[in-house]
């Protein structure tokens, strides 16, 4: 068994697999319609604080723990001693699983688009909801895209995941940088940066808040144990904290730039009127029927050239990201079952496909699963798993930086970090993420996950409570 097991080749390899991981849809896709629902700039703020002060501490201690004990997320707790505290495992497995059955239907859209984009189909933006609901076309995708994904996890750390990510999370930068340049350049763009960047207090809601930092840990893929396998795979003279600093660091740029791209388009479209994006444009369509408007004001072949790199480009940084989540089931068939890596591969790739079907369904194919789904202010079964999800993964979250604080101990954590990272213990880095990991995270945690169920599935507004209160 222990032969199953990869190895990435050097730092650099694991920062750009994992970067590679969390970035995907999440930021180009997700990130954008999220703001514009959670409000704009206001959103973004409490996004970016998200992410350096809460999630940052999730991220190091994941790669902690899953470097310590070389094992898959539900392994690891068993491997460190706390049998009882696999739980936390085995709901990070599920939330991958039903993560990755929507993700893959998505990602399918996005390869489905790089086509209508080579041909020139730009009008498909106009029909995109026939686009969903065609079941063949999308069902087809869907196949593709979870074969490619199979296929790279398949081959194993070092030869599939670590090679894909390295040459195509660089060539993705580039490109989203060069369009963002673009479409800056088109008239009313300044309406679209001005929605994005100038935060109105006003709009900073609980709905927001809750909304910022559900988006923060999809989109460093934290809370289902991703980062513990991935870890697991990491040299042990590798420094986890700078490490988790870069993988930050490219998500979040990233996620920024994917909305200088955004919403200056929005704006041209819309002729400078920004207040549509938080109702009838933003949701799960915002980039599908937004860019290829862009690539239409570039003319049939230039705008065929670069939307069609830019689909491509986007199914690939999805690729790289669905890849880390089959990695985690598969991780845990390998270790926990004994079987080989190809045939975990293989179960767990079906059962994801085969949960996802109802997801495939949920854009028009079939009316049940596309209008019926109006459980927890969700409008259909795709929305209600993404949902779900999201909140599994704060609660994984929360669950892992109490064990590890508070059951595995501070001073273990300290000991795995110092490796690689020599003095650790003395720094100031130290004394903060201690802090954090051992208080702030898990209350913060605790109350905004408690929050965002109320107010998810409830209907609780928890934010009209506190202002009668005070
Ligand atoms: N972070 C990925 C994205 O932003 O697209 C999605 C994701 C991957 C979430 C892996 C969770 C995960 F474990």
């Amino acid at each position: 068994m222990v032969a199953e097991r990869g190895k990435f080749t050097n730092k650099l390899g694991f920062i750009l697999a994992a970067a590679g991981s969390a970035v995907g849809l999440g930021n180009i896709w997700k990130f954008p319609f999220e703001v514009g629902l959670g409000g704009g700039a206001a959103f973004v703020v409490m996004y970016l604080v998200f992410c350096f002060l809460l999630c940052f501490p999730v991220m190091v201690t994941e790669i902690a723990i899953g470097r310590k004990t070389r094992k898959n997320p539900v392994g690891a707790f068993t491997s460190l001693g706390f049998k009882n505290w696999r739980f936390i495992g085995v709901f990070g497995v599920l939330a991958g699983v039903l993560i990755l059955s929507f993700y893959n239907v998505i990602a399918g859209w996005a390869f489905g688009f790089f086509f209508e984009m080579v041909t020139g189909n730009f009008s498909v933006s106009k029909h995109f909801g026939d686009f969903t609901s065609d079941l063949v076309k999308v069902g087809t995708y869907a196949v593709i895209f979870m074969s490619a994904t199979g296929f790279f996890v398949g081959r194993g750390v070092s030869g599939g995941i670590e090679k894909l990510s390295k040459i195509l999370m660089p060539t993705l930068i580039i490109m989203i940088v060069i369009i963002a340049a673009y479409t800056l350049t088109l008239p009313n763009a300044f309406e679209g940066i001005k929605f994005y960047l100038i935060p109105d207090l006003n709009e900073i809601t609980i709905n927001t808040i809750g909304g910022a930092l559900r988006q923060a840990f999809f989109s460093l893929s934290l809370g289902m144990g991703t980062l513990i396998t991935y870890g697991s795979y990491l040299s042990k003279n590798d420094n986890v904290i700078s490490s988790a600093a870069y993988i930050t660091l490219a998500d979040v740029s990233i996620a920024f730039v994917a909305g200088l791209m955004i919403f200056p388009l929005v704006a041209f479209i819309n002729q400078g009127d920004m207040s549509t994006v938080a109702s009838d444009q933003a949701g799960p369509g915002l980039i599908f029927i937004t860019m290829p408007r862009a690539f239409e004001t570039l003319g049939p072949n230039l705008g065929a050239f670069v939307g069609g790199t830019f689909f491509l480009l986007l199914s690939f940084a999805a690729l790289t990201s669905t890849v880390s989540l089959l990695e985690v089931p598969t991780a845990y068939i390998v270790d926990e079952w004994g079987v080989s890596r190809k045939k975990a591969v293989l179960i767990a790739s079906i059962i994801i496909f085969l949960v996802g079907l109802p997801s495939m369904l949920a854009n028009g194919a079939s009316d049940f699963f596309s209008n019926q789904f109006k459980i927890a202010g969700s409008s259909d079964f795709l929305s209600l798993v993404s949902k779900i999800t999201d909140s599994m993964l704060l609660l994984g979250g929360m669950c892992i930086v109490i064990f590890a604080a508070h059951i595995w101990k501070k001073e273990q954590l300290n000991e795995e970090l110092s490796n690689g990272y020599e003095g650790f213990k003395k720094k100031l880095v130290s004394k903060y993420l201690n802090f954090t990991i051992s208080y702030v995270s898990p209350i913060i945690l605790g109350i905004l996950f408690v929050i965002v169920v109320l107010s998810e599935f409830f209907g609780v507004n928890v934010y009209n409570y506190l202002s009668i209160l005070f």
